[in-house]
């Protein structure tokens, strides 16, 4: 039986098919499923928690609804770890899990979309010399994903948030930040959007937010390769690729699993569909290309 603070457990029937968010909650609650999925909706949040501001209504996937951009900051850092768990040994703070769905624009689940989370300490602070609460994860075959992490604390100038780049296969990133309701600051602070407020609930000593994106795409509701499956798929040139052999990395380029490419003068082959980006050389983005 699932637990209720996984969205992975319980929805594999649902996978498949084109789901709104209001479907999900119905079919969850149906399910008996209803402590998480029941803060799947955005909508939710707002409804529940922030009691002081008016409740909009619930944006689905079918409205034309997609998550909205938001600036990068200064603190992005290629090359963050794979896992789901940013929690080490020691860490403080108050526990917090993250969890949610990717979609696409016509509502369909996206598996394999790459999520990369950063976000600053319980103090405010990042870490900009190691990877302390900086993970990148991939979402299910039904397009769920999970973060578990700990309420990032208030730097100067800025209201409580999670930044996050998430990519579907072979499609632009979308970076954006996640906010806190019932937060003084969200008044205040200029980047702010109410559009990404998470739904977030006090369990135990620690909290559980639930955020869905709707990427500006058309989901597949198929998986794709995994990069930690021994299967890449077939080496085959891309588009931007002269054909055969390896290519030197381009950015701008369109690079799909399997491709190989050169940059300065090591090999590397693409684990995760993806346009090239600056930022994301082969070094750095382990998540998406492995030296041969
Ligand atoms: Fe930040």
């Amino acid at each position: 039986m699932s637990t209720p603070h996984n969205p992975l457990d319980g929805l594999g029937d649902l996978a498949d098919r084109k789901i709104s968010r209001k479907g999900l909650l119905k079919a969850a609650a149906l399910a008996g499923a209803a402590p998480v999925l029941i803060g799947s909706g955005v909508a939710l949040a707002r409804d529940a928690v922030a009691a002081d501001v008016p409740a909009p209504l619930t944006p689905q996937c079918s409205d034309g609804h997609v998550t909205g951009e938001q600036i990068e900051g200064p603190y992005f850092k290629p090359g963050s770890p794979l896992r789901t768990n940013l929690v080490t040994p020691g860490t403080q703070g108050t526990p917090l899990t993250v969890s949610g769905y990717v979609f696409g624009r016509n509502c369909v689940p996206i598996s394999g979309a790459l999520l990369d989370f950063w976000q600053a300490d319980t103090n405010g602070n990042y870490d900009n010399s190691g990877y302390t609460f900086r993970g990148h994860q991939f979402s299910a075959a039904n397009g769920a994903y999970s973060l578990t992490t700990i309420i990032p604390g208030l730097y100067p100038g800025r209201t409580r948030h999670i930044h996050v780049k998430v990519q579907a296969p072979n499609q632009p990133i979308l970076t954006t930040q996640l906010y806190f309701p019932n937060e003084p600051r969200n008044a205040t602070d200029t980047i702010y959007d109410p559009a990404l407020l998470m739904t977030v609930r006090q369990v135990g000593n620690g909290s559980e937010a639930s955020f869905d994106f709707v990427l500006n795409v058309n989901g597949t509701g198929s998986p794709s390769p995994s990069p930690s499956s021994s299967n890449p798929g077939s080496p085959s040139p891309s588009p931007s690729n002269t054909g055969g052999g390896s290519t030197t990395w381009t950015v701008g380029a369109s690079y799909k699993a399997g491709d190989v490419v050169t940059y300065n003068g090591v090999s590397y082959v693409c684990i995760q569909g993806h346009i090239a980006y600056a930022g994301w050389e082969p070094p750095n983005v382990p998540a998406l290309w492995q030296r041969r």
